[in-house]
């Protein structure tokens, strides 16, 4: 099997996103070795990858182009991380987010690699020159951040450290396409790099228009649920200028002062105080209550939605 492999690829920590990451891996064909600090852990991952990976296959929604077995078997658990890098052209990081338990695996990756295999990091916010401070191989290294859950939701944030090589950006690019992922590149690192500085954003000021009493919580997540994101799925927010008027320069004519004069009345960062959190609360409570039962449940119904999202997409290309 591991000559028919498009390629060895390593992951680092079996938690939500290392196996979102070996199951996409395996999609595309790659052989994956999954490692983990104990044993418990990574059969557990195993467990779980195959009853995904079966369910998927049941509901048509695997991806690739190879069965559920043949992707599995592709696969295998590692307690050595040494043996788990072995031959790998690519490693993916997904330990906890913590800057020192980060630093830590990459300065143990350092001394066991060579010089062609990628060094990718899956941090959601810590920057490059951070996490890989001081490596020999800082050239290799790169932070590709998944939105979660990966497996439905195909963007990765591709963030170079200033000395990653332009070659290192590339090759991941290329990699997180044949994986049907959708790479974007971020030029510079950035705190959030771009995702989260624009969900921050959205978050922001949908927390001040609730606290303010403006709208109520669910009133609120109505306006982007059956408002904005209907568009945004398909087209972002620069696409949606364009098209809102006749193009990019006549939407600016026509409503860059009316954009200016609502932006001017935007308030300070949210301080999350105790009274409005408890009201939020509150109100998602009522839709959904915060027992594990129903939040898996929801989590479930929110993946099959964008299962069937990403099919439609998929059928819609221009
Ligand atoms: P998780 O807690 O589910 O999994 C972490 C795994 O790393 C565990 O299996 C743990 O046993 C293992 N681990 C701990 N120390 C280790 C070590 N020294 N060597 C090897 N494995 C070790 O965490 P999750 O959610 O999978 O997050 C992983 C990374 O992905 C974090 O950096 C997080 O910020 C990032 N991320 C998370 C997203 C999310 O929504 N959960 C989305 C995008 C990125």
């Amino acid at each position: 099997m591991a000559s028919a492999a498009a390629g060895e690829v390593a992951i680092i920590g079996s938690g939500l996103i290392g196996q979102s990451w070996a199951m996409l891996f395996a999609s595309g064909g790659f052989k994956v070795k999954l490692y983990d600090i104990g044993q418990q852990q990574v059969t557990n991952a195993l467990e779980k990858i195959r009853k995904e990976m079966k369910f998927l296959e049941q509901s048509g929604s695997l991806k690739g182009s190879l069965g559920a077995e043949e992707q599995l078997s592709l696969i295998s658990g590692c307690l050595n991380i040494q043996e788990a890098v072995e031959g790998a052209m690519h490693i993916q990081e997904c330990v906890p987010e913590n800057l020192e338990l980060k630093k830590k695996i990459f300065a143990q990756l350092d001394q066991i690699v060579d010089d062609k295999v990628v060094l990718s990091s899956s941090t959601s916010c810590l920057l490059p020159s951070k996490v890989f401070a001081g490596l020999a191989h800082v050239k290799q290294c790169i932070v590709a951040h998944p939105v979660n859950p990966p497996y439905y939701v195909p963007l990765v944030e591709l963030v170079p450290h200033p000395k990653t090589a332009p070659a290192t950006v590339d090759r991941t690019y290329a990699l997180m396409q044949k994986i049907g992922q959708s790479p974007v590149r971020v030029m510079k690192e950035i705190d959030g790099f771009v995702l989260n500085r624009l969900q921050y954003a959205v978050i922001s000021e949908a927390w001040r228009l609730v606290e303010e009493g403006i709208v109520s919580p669910s009133d609120l997540d109505l306006v982007m649920s059956d408002g904005l994101g209907m568009r945004y799925a398909f087209i972002g927010p620069l696409e949606t200028m364009h098209l809102n008027a006749e193009g990019m320069l006549s939407y600016c004519d026509r409503y860059s002062e009316g954009m200016q004069h609502v932006l001017k009345t935007f308030g300070p960062i949210p301080d999350f105080s105790r009274a409005t959190v408890e009201k939020v609360n509150q109100a998602m409570c009522v839709k959904v209550p915060n027992d594990p039962e129903h939040l898996a449940a929801r989590r479930q119904w929110r993946d099959e939605c964008l299962l069937r999202l990403a099919k439609l997409k998929r059928q819609m290309q221009p």
